[in-house]
């Protein structure tokens, strides 16, 4: 506390740093500055210009940093995550999207070029992630999404309409199951694109407190192997691709191969590849339609 009763912000993130890096938090300053920033309503690049602050001011961030501690994730106490150049409502009940994913993205678009008004599908949509990034990236898209969960469904849908509210193309969201065989079938062998990031992680896998305390169990766990899930949206993707359509999907770093052979099970798909994401993993397959 500086001698006019009000304390210099430096002092109250070092402080705030202290206790996150106490409960194990990855990144306890970027957390520290960014519920500041999230406190004071300012961007985090202009925390230095920020003057000392009052009591309540610091017992509001206290308070942020003390449920962070307990790994409440960062983007439930914001009340929203950043996912390309979105940023999406998100919290409790609907998996918190992750920056990995963004490559998906980015793969669906360059294999969306030279494709006017595109037909895409995203599969497990949760908060909506891919598919409205998708419809924000190609105005000319429509996008359908597909979710089971209904707490999920209902984050997708508040999410869609404001990105609609926003100008974007709006997405048709479905209450659906990927195992169902008939899941959009008035859309079989006409869709130009298909992602999908599943649940994929096997059960006995550890996990960090913010995920199993906080993302639902069904987003993030594909049973026993991680792979109770994968084969129904392979299924999927090949019935609604056209030929020469495009599929790409998330996986667990353990299954590139189980993946890999799945597609080439299936059949009619050509140009299986594994990807990494930017840690150097196997995290995602592509492959295209045969005709
Ligand atoms: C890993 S999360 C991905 C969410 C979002 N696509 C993202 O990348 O942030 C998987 C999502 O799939 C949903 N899901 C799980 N099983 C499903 C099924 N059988 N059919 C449709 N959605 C399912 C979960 O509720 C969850 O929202």
């Amino acid at each position: 506390m500086d001698e006019t009763g009000r304390h210099p912000l430096r002092v109250v993130l070092r402080q705030a740093q202290r206790v996150l890096a106490r409960a194990g938090v990855a990144s306890p300053r970027v957390d520290a500055e960014l519920i500041a920033a999230h406190v004071l309503d300012v961007d985090r690049g202009r925390l230095p210009l920020v003057g000392p602050l009052d009591d309540r001011t610091v017992a509001r961030i206290d308070g942020l940093v003390a449920r962070r501690a307990t790994r409440v994730p960062l983007q439930h106490l914001l009340g929203h995550a950043a996912f390309g150049p979105l940023t999406l409502a998100v919290g409790p009940g609907v998996f918190v999207p992750r920056p990995e994913t963004e490559l998906l993205h980015e793969w669906g678009l360059a294999a969306l070029r030279g494709v006017s008004e595109p037909l895409v599908v995203d599969l497990c949509t949760g908060s909506g992630a891919l598919a409205l990034a998708l419809a924000a990236a190609r105005r000319d898209a429509t996008v359908h999404a597909v979710e089971l969960d209904p707490d999920a469904l209902a984050w997708a849908r508040r999410n869609a309409e404001e990105r609609a509210a926003d100008g974007d193309r709006p997405v048709v969201l479905h209450a659906g199951d990927v195992t169902d065989p008939t899941l959009l079938a008035d859309l079989d062998g006409r869709v130009d694109l298909v992602v999908c990031n599943p649940p994929y992680v096997p059960l006995a896998t550890p996990v960090p407190p913010e995920v199993a305390g906080h993302d639902p169990a069904r987003a993030v766990f594909g049973g026993e192997d991680g792979l109770s899930v994968i084969p129904h949206v392979v299924r999927t993707a090949a019935r609604l691709l056209r030929p020469g359509g495009a599929f790409a999907m998330e996986h667990d770093d353990t299954h590139r191969d189980q993946v890999l052979a799945l597609l080439a099970a299936r059949g009619g798909f050509t140009g299986g590849t594994a990807l990494d994401d930017l840690t150097g993993r196997p995290r995602f397959v592509t492959a295209r339609r045969t005709g």
